[in-house]
């Protein structure tokens, strides 16, 4: 896809619904009692995934749009073969769930997804009593009927898919489930599971839960800023742009604090919580961006984000580390390799680190052509920078943006 580079980028813009949060909603209320109503939901193919998978479960999931209509089957069928396509949160969150719900089921991926490691999710699940096999470390996934105790766990890894996993496997254990993590992940599930009348509590970066049943919720997705921070970033660039409705949960919102340290000028109107999830419009306007330092502590909260704001920094002024990231390797795509050769390749300086990157920024970038390695953040990243860059550009396999993003390039006003 030939992408142009363009003077000035300016609009309003009404991004799709948040991803992680359209896991969740139709995940925990297909394991719920009641019937419940999703809307602005995101319908990209991951979230397609989740559907299929609750359904092969046993739940009722009607879909009309962005609106989803979910009946519960709290007890799960037995038997099931359960195809999470290219999504790792289907893949990890599912484990989590029905490992303590006394069925068998096996959980397989499309390639990319078979790629990635699962021994993460199956060996705290084992601490609980789980019977969790992967596959040499990854999928498919068997699961098997076990009884489970809760028990204290203790993760390397930040990750809220991890995380997760074991609450959820914490909802059918005996006794009390915690899990802390190093950093605080995103933290979706336990916001909705408390609305869901679960016993659930959180305390900085420890969550306890006990066994608790479901009630169905009503939820109102709001715009994903993983989705927004594109536009967000173009706006930087190249004008001017207002994102509606944007979830900005404190714990995804570390793409606003490396505007404050590039220099990048935007403001949050319009601020308030609906549905327990903190929301607002974010405006954007053109800045000058200077190099900054990221590490570990900043990660979680911008880790879906890191290839564009890498991108960013190699339009900025002076140097930029970013380590602490070695998630990014076992993403859809090893995005750290992805991610260096994008903007090499578009004429900017970029060194791949084991675990982040070092950008010599340059204030401008010729274009070229890009590989998205059938990532949609790689794709999406790769066409803000070529309509930032001198010349633009063309993108291998753009399509891939509909996991998390199906209208990307409508949006963006680029012919398909
Ligand atoms: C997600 C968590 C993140 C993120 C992914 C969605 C979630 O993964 O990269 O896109 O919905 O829980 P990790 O928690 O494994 O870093």
């Amino acid at each position: 896809m030939q992408i142009q580079s363009r003077e000035r980028f300016e609009g309003e813009f009404l991004l799709p619904g948040d991803k992680s949060i359209t896991h969740r909603a139709v995940m925990l209320n297909a394991a719920a009692d009641g019937e419940a109503v999703i809307t602005d939901a995101l319908m990209g193919e991951d979230c397609i995934s989740t559907c299929r998978c609750m359904r092969a479960l046993g739940a009722d999931i009607q879909t009309d749009g962005t609106t989803v209509r979910v009946k519960g089957a709290p007890q799960f069928k037995s038997g099931v073969k359960l195809d999470c396509g290219n999504s790792g949160t289907t893949m990890r969150l599912l484990t989590g769930l029905v490992s303590g719900k006394k069925i068998d089921a096996v959980l397989y991926g499309d390639e990319s997804l078979s790629k990635r490691p699962m021994n993460r999710i199956a060996q705290p699940l084992s601490l609980l009593g789980a019977d969790v096999q992967t596959t040499e470390g990854h999928a498919p996934v068997y699961v098997a009927p076990k009884t489970l105790q809760g028990a204290d766990v203790q993760l390397k890894i930040a990750s809220a898919q991890v995380k997760s996993a074991v609450i959820l496997a914490g909802l059918s254990a005996d006794g009390e489930t915690s899990v802390t993590e190093p950093i605080l992940s995103r933290d979706h599930t336990e916001r909705m599971l408390f609305a869901m009348g679960a016993d659930i509590r959180a305390d900085g970066t420890c969550v306890r839960v006990k066994k608790s049943n479901l009630k169905a919720l009503d939820v109102r997705v709001p715009a994903d800023i993983s989705s927004a921070a594109y536009f967000m970033a173009l706006g930087a660039l190249k004008g001017k742009t207002l994102c509606k409705n944007v979830g900005v949960n404190p714990t995804r919102t570390g793409i606003l604090k490396a505007f404050d340290r590039l220099g990048v000028r935007y403001t949050l109107c319009n601020q308030r919580v609906s549905g327990g999830e903190e929301i607002a419009d974010i405006l954007v306007e053109k800045s000058d961006m200077r190099g900054i330092c990221l590490t570990a502590q900043d990660v979680p909260a911008m880790i879906d984000e890191l290839p564009l704001v890498a991108m960013l920094c190699a339009f900025a002024d002076g140097e930029t580390t970013i380590t602490g990231a070695k998630e990014l390797r076992v993403k859809e795509s090893d995005r750290i390799f992805a991610t260096a050769e994008m903007i090499n390749r578009m004429g900017g300086d970029c060194t791949p680190l084991d675990d982040g990157f070092i950008i010599r920024g340059k204030k401008k970038l010729i274009g070229g052509d890009i590989d998205s390695y059938l990532d949609h953040r790689i794709a999406m990243t790769a066409a803000v920078g070529l309509i930032a860059s001198e010349k633009g550009g063309n993108i291998k396999n753009p399509e891939c943006c509909a996991i998390s993003f199906p209208d990307f390039f409508d949006k963006l006003g680029v012919d398909r």
